[in-house]
């Protein structure tokens, strides 16, 4: 079966997140040569726009990847324009029209794939009639992807489910977390798997703390509306960092395939220890942002921001511990940071070490009476903006002393890979076009990573919180510093 002969339906096809990614991402896998002549896509939502306009949209949308008008020209031919309401049936009967005749003009083998990119409240009127309406009778595979939120809490995610797995298998779902298509969040596992000299100290043993920080430098922009309903534990904690958690804690899966990483990752899941409702204050803090200063730059409050509520109780940071009961990881504590308006945009992970069991460089050779105290070693792994890893280790300051000085082993994608690196949605299609599920998540997963999250969301809905606590610009509220530091630690990214 050549799975890249594929009728791309997008649910959403004028919305933000399809010109901003996914046209371009679609570009990117025509130009390397991954979708040829024979796919088509058809763009549904309520807007009544012709064909024309729309193709104008999608050429506008790749015109900074093409080399010349004509090859974007030549790319927008193949989508199409429907104008839908999803409720109503008739405008289903169109769509199927629409996509059998192109499943003939495009020789595309009856391969469909749906992509959902609207508000979830649709997603199961959406599912059913496009079995109703006989728009996944034809021979093919029919997939469909899914973008977040998957639910407000597990109850609103199991009913989405069902009304989904009414339609469509498991293994036709793909949700997407767009972190999952990072370069170098995949690289986690690289990392792990395949150097010894990591894995074989990946444990509790040799491991003091882990810390994972998703800082974002912008505010809610325009989507106050959503957010101001969500706040970053659902935004955020829910999905991308569950995500990143899992990989990091999850055991080496027998082989590298979706059956295999999928099993660890929920293992994984099922370990992090669910908080009874009166742990959460002792565990984690939330954060909302005050207006602030960044360089010259002035930020307005979170509550000043547009469609957000004057007296908004909704968090803009959270930073919190996690435990994973396992023989692994018990008693390691891992940390989480996530937030707007934060001091500069950043992904990274910090895996600390412990401290060798005696230090025996403990007073100063030149300073006799001076304690010197050492450096864990830090391994660090660069998610964004920046892509690497660096290992931080102590060596010998040069001189005829013994003084302890950090030194790191730094390693950097250079800004040439950069460039040519897939974004993120590029991957993941071209992964459901390749029916590979591997980074996408399983319903296991969501449910799991619900249940964690539901009891912080209910501890947080049951107290007022003194908001707001941070100013725009700082690196979230100072209960963050001492959520570690009263563990004896300290977040090592403080810029
Ligand atoms: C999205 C959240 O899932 O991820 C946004 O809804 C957030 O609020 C975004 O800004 C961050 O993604 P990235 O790729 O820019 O780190």
């Amino acid at each position: 079966m050549d799975n890249k002969k594929v009728l791309l339906t997008i649910f959403g096809g004028t919305g933000d997140l399809a010109q901003r990614k996914l046209y371009p991402s679609l570009f990117r896998l025509y130009l390397k040569g991954q979708l040829k002549e024979s796919f088509a896509v058809i763009g549904t939502a309520r807007r009544p726009w012709t064909n024309n306009t729309y193709r104008e949209v999608v050429q506008k949308a790749v015109a900074s990847l093409a080399q010349t008008p004509e090859q974007a020209a030549t790319f927008a031919s193949h989508f199409y324009y429907q104008s839908h309401n999803v409720n109503d049936t008739e405008h289903y009967v169109a769509l199927r029209d629409l996509a059998d005749q192109l499943d003939e003009q495009y020789q595309l083998a009856g391969n469909r794939l749906f992509y959902l990119a609207m508000s979830p409240n649709f997603f199961g009127t959406i599912v059913h009639h496009l079995e109703s309406q006989g728009m996944i009778t034809t021979d093919g595979y029919h997939r469909v992807i899914i973008e977040k939120p998957f639910g407000t809490d597990y109850n609103s995610a199991e009913t989405l489910n069902a009304e989904i797995t009414d339609v469509f298998s498991e293994t036709e779902i793909y949700r997407i977390d767009h972190y999952l298509g990072k370069e170098m969040i995949q690289n986690i596992s690289a990392i792990r798997f395949a150097n010894n000299i990591f894995e074989s100290q990946w444990n509790n043993r040799y491991i003091a703390n882990v810390q994972i920080n998703i800082a974002e430098d912008l505010g809610v922009e325009e989507r106050g509306g959503y957010y101001d309903k969500s706040g970053a534990l659902k935004d955020m904690v829910q999905n991308h960092i569950l995500q990143v958690l899992s990989l990091l804690a999850m055991e080496p899966p027998i082989e590298f395939s979706e059956k295999g990483i999928r099993q660890e990752k929920i293992k994984a899941l099922e370990a992090i220890r669910i908080y009874k409702e009166d742990e959460v204050k002792e565990h984690f803090v939330r954060g909302q942002y005050a207006a602030g200063k960044r360089n010259d730059q002035t930020f307005a409050s979170y509550r000043e921001e547009e469609n957000v509520a004057a007296d908004s109780q909704t968090e803009t940071f959270v930073a919190g511990k996690f435990y994973i009961d396992n023989f692994r990881w018990s008693g390691v504590p891992f940390y989480i940071r996530t937030g707007k308006r934060l001091t500069e945009k950043g992904t990274r992970i910090n895996i600390v070490f412990k401290q060798v069991p005696v230090n025996v460089f403990k007073t100063s050779i030149n300073e006799p009476c001076e304690q010197q105290s050492l450096e864990p070693n830090v391994l660090t792994i660069y998610i964004q903006p920046t892509e690497g890893f660096s290992l931080s280790l102590n060596g010998k300051e040069v001189g005829n002393g013994f003084d302890m000085h950090p030194v790191k082993l730094d390693y950097r994608n250079s800004s040439e890979i950069l460039e040519n690196t897939p974004e993120a949605y590029e991957k993941l299609l071209l992964d459901a076009l390749n029916g590979d599920g591997t980074n996408f998540t399983h319903w296991d997963e969501v449910a799991q990573s619900w249940r964690i999250v539901d009891v912080i969301r209910h501890a947080w809905d049951h107290s007022t919180a003194e908001f707001p606590n941070y100013a725009a610009g700082s690196m979230g509220p100072k209960e963050a510093d001492e959520l570690l530091e009263k563990d004896g630690f300290k977040w090592i990214w403080s810029p």
